[in-house]
């Protein structure tokens, strides 16, 4: 399995191979493949060589789904691509059959996704236009949510990338994203890379860019959104709605209906993984590899006890809409939730 090494951007764009599940299980920890929609894809393309490969299918899904914990994407192409594989195998495929039917089905996750990611751009560039009719905008967005992290163009950049084909992007405002830059390093890149005018701030300035008038909407993806419409992003994604609401900005959640978690009721009961205490006392260069954690400029006391939640947890009361390939919810309630992925699963 051939992957771009995310952590090696925006230096150098390196292939990393990955022959077996250990080795892509790495990869996600360590954040070489990372972003909800991609680790979906990931997970599932991971059983599929897992099969090929004559591994216990089983044994390989559990170690895949367990790398990392908040994204729900990452269980659902894991059991999605395993549960296609068993049936086959169910029916009395050859192991070389069933692995070829996991291999297809991870194909067809894949092309999904990148259906789901034109869509959303879609909704999310009418919903502006129906919140701030007849201008161009100023947005800000957090993390990295590009054609990096998906089968297609990505969740709320995809939106940004159709404002700006319009021509009516202003500025894209980038948080760089501490400690793990995914911001600086990733969307960044993505952003010049699509000739958009876009600036780059440290995650603290956005209030003083809130408090100037300078932000039309927020954007961001989500890691796993809860039946009450709670949605799990990347940390300080929910200082950011705190402030949306304080200064009246539509803060807008753009995420696949694959990111919707109904089986957890509530924001409070999502897992939010806690990582290494380095990549906050350590600043990498991206040269080294900028997420392996370890090895770079030491920027605190050595020993200093650290707090790094990769997520926060924002609730849906200052949440104005979340878009997904299905359409639009606004206002975010668990009935609207319920409606919209009861529409998902009949397609
Ligand atoms: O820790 P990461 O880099 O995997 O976190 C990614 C995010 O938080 C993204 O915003 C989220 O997965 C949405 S990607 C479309």
């Amino acid at each position: 399995m051939v992957l771009l090494d995310q952590t090696r951007l925006p230096a150098e764009e390196v292939e990393l191979v990955c022959t077996d599940v250990p080795a892509l299980v790495r990869a996600i920890r360590t954040l070489a493949v990372r972003g909800a929609p991609l680790l979906g894809i990931a997970g599932g393309y991971g059983v599929a060589l897992a099969a090929a490969r004559g591994y216990d299918v089983a044994e390989a899904a559990g170690l895949l789904e367990g790398a990392r914990p908040t994204a729900v994407n990452l269980g659902y192409g894991v059991r999605r691509v395993a549960t296609a594989y068993w049936a086959a195998a169910r029916k009395g495929a050859e192991a070389a059959e069933a692995a070829a039917v996991a291999l297809t089905e991870a194909q067809a996750l894949h092309r999904e996704d990148a259906r789901a990611s034109a869509r959303m751009a879609e909704h999310g560039t009418a919903l502006l236009e129906e919140l701030l009719p007849g201008r161009g905008y100023q947005l800000l967005t957090h993390c990295n949510t590009g054609a990096l992290v998906s089968g297609g163009e990505g969740t709320a950049f995809a939106v940004a990338l159709r404002v700006h084909r319009q021509g009516r992007l202003r500025r894209l405002w980038v948080d760089e994203t501490r400690p793990l830059l995914q911001g600086a390093r990733l969307t960044a890149y993505e952003a010049a890379r699509g000739g958009m005018a876009y600036s780059l701030l440290t995650d603290s300035a956005a209030g003083s860019l809130f408090a100037a008038g300078e932000v039309d909407a927020v954007l961001i993806g989500a890691d796993r959104i809860t039946a009450d419409g709670s949605v799990a992003n990347k940390v300080g994604s929910y200082p950011l709605a705190v402030l949306a609401k304080y200064h009246h900005v539509p803060f807008i959640v753009v995420a696949p209906t694959t990111t919707v978690d109904m089986e957890t009721a509530e924001g409070t009961s999502i897992v939010v993984e806690q990582r290494s205490g380095q990549e906050v006392t350590e600043v990498t260069s991206p040269r080294s590899g900028s997420t392996g954690g370890g090895g770079g400029m030491v920027v605190a006391p050595l020993g200093a006890p650290v707090y790094n939640p990769a997520f926060d947890v924002t609730p849906p009361e200052l949440i104005t809409a979340i878009v997904t390939e299905e359409g639009v919810i606004s206002p975010v309630t668990g009935v609207g939730l319920a409606e919209l992925c009861a529409r998902s699963s009949q397609v």
